[in-house]
């Protein structure tokens, strides 16, 4: 299946198929005819894998990076930068990102910067990542004070999303990406007895086309793409109260906790019936995954790092279902936020 992100001039396909990986050569002779190198960037734990056959069709050079969130610092993109110059790189020149979503992040910032834009491509291959993180255009890297603190909005030229190659994950990786599928589900109000006849091709296709249609409508997050974070102020705080605990969690899995607290808030908030809260036990279980909060975490420490939360405005703002379906909610009261997290792990 070929999606397409619109985007005008800077519109792209995601190709999502088995095999998808061996288009690369043929995507880059018919987008990029004038390239003569490329520059693959990838973790050095993937290159062993026996999928790792990538074809470039042209000169390639391949850029190791510490594997996972190791990748995303300003040193390792110092480095990837100088690499880039030394194998004389140029504007018509591409890199290939293969990896999951902290090396797309990462080389897609280091293609927005190099010689002050030249184009990549994204080969994700985490489910996360060919759902989420190499469509629509964010990269970025961490910064001593927060995840993604430091980035660009850099449009690939094209993802290819393959099948093949995530089956090698992990079955934690791949309920880390279950959590955005499920997020999809949710917002593209789908049943949850949909779930069981539905290939893994199908969750991608999902989450795909929802993704490019909002990122086609908003690209830089003014109006609507905000919707996408629907589950995430309270993932990401978990996130950062687990990464400082020494624990840290999955993305996709802090998510799917988000999702159902986000529709416990709903409901007190009056914005939901209480079937809507069954409907998303019912989705979240159905990906398999679990809506407790791990940790000791105290709920006060949880909801001052909601507050903090980087696209919330010093405030708590969350996205939230209501009559007239999601939106993004702000200014919600602290002490109804804490009620419904004592609440909501109570019966976790
Ligand atoms: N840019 C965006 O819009 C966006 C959206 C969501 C998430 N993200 C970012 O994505 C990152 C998380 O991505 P992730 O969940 O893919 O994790 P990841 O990139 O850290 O990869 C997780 C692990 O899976 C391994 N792996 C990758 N592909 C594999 C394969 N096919 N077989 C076996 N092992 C494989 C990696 O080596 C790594 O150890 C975070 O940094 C997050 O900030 C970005």
């Amino acid at each position: 299946m070929i999606i397409r992100v619109e985007l005008g001039e800077r519109s792209y396909d995601v190709v999502v198929a088995a095999g998808a990986r061996r288009e690369l050569a043929g995507v880059i002779a018919r987008l990029l005819p004038e390239a003569q190198a490329c520059c693959i960037i990838t973790s050095k734990a993937l290159l062993g894998e026996g999928w790792f056959d990538i074809d470039s069709g042209i000169n390639q050079y391949i850029i190791t990076v510490p594997d996972g969130e190791e990748c995303k610092t300003i040193a390792v993109l110092g480095e990837v930068l100088e690499q880039l110059a030394e194998a004389k790189l140029s504007r018509r020149d591409l890199i290939v990102s293969v990896g999951g979503g902290a090396v797309t992040d990462l080389a897609g910032f280091a293609a927005a910067t190099y010689l002050r834009g030249i184009a990549v491509i994204h080969i994700p291959t985490t489910l996360l990542a060919q759902v989420d993180a190499a469509i629509g255009g964010k990269t970025g890297i961490n910064l001593a004070a927060g995840k993604n603190l430091a980035g660009a909005f850099h449009q690939p030229r094209a993802v290819l999303c393959d099948t093949e190659v995530t089956t090698t994950l992990s079955p934690d990786e791949v309920r880390s990406g279950l959590g955005e599928v499920a997020k999809c589900w949710l917002l593209e109000k789908r049943s949850h007895s949909e779930i069981v006849s539905a290939a893994p091709q199908d969750f991608i296709e999902l989450a795909v086309s929802l993704k490019a249609r909002i990122v086609s409508g908003d690209e830089h997050e003014g109006g609507a793409r905000a919707l996408l974070n629907y589950g995430h102020t309270l993932a990401h705080a978990i996130e950062k109260l687990a990464l400082a605990s020494g624990a840290p969690m999955r993305h996709g899995e802090a998510v799917a906790i988000g999702l159902r607290f986000a529709v416990q808030l709903a409901h007190a908030l009056g914005r939901v019936d209480e079937d809507e809260i069954l409907e998303t036990d019912a989705v979240v279980s159905g990906f398999d995954l679990s809506f407790a909060i791990p940790g000791e975490f105290r709920s006060d420490d949880l909801v001052q790092a909601m507050s903090h939360d980087k696209k919330a405005h010093h405030d708590l703002t969350f996205v939230l279902p209501g009559r007239s379906g999601f939106e993004v909610v702000s200014g919600i009261n602290r002490d109804v936020v804490l009620g419904v997290l004592e609440e909501f792990r109570n019966h976790e």
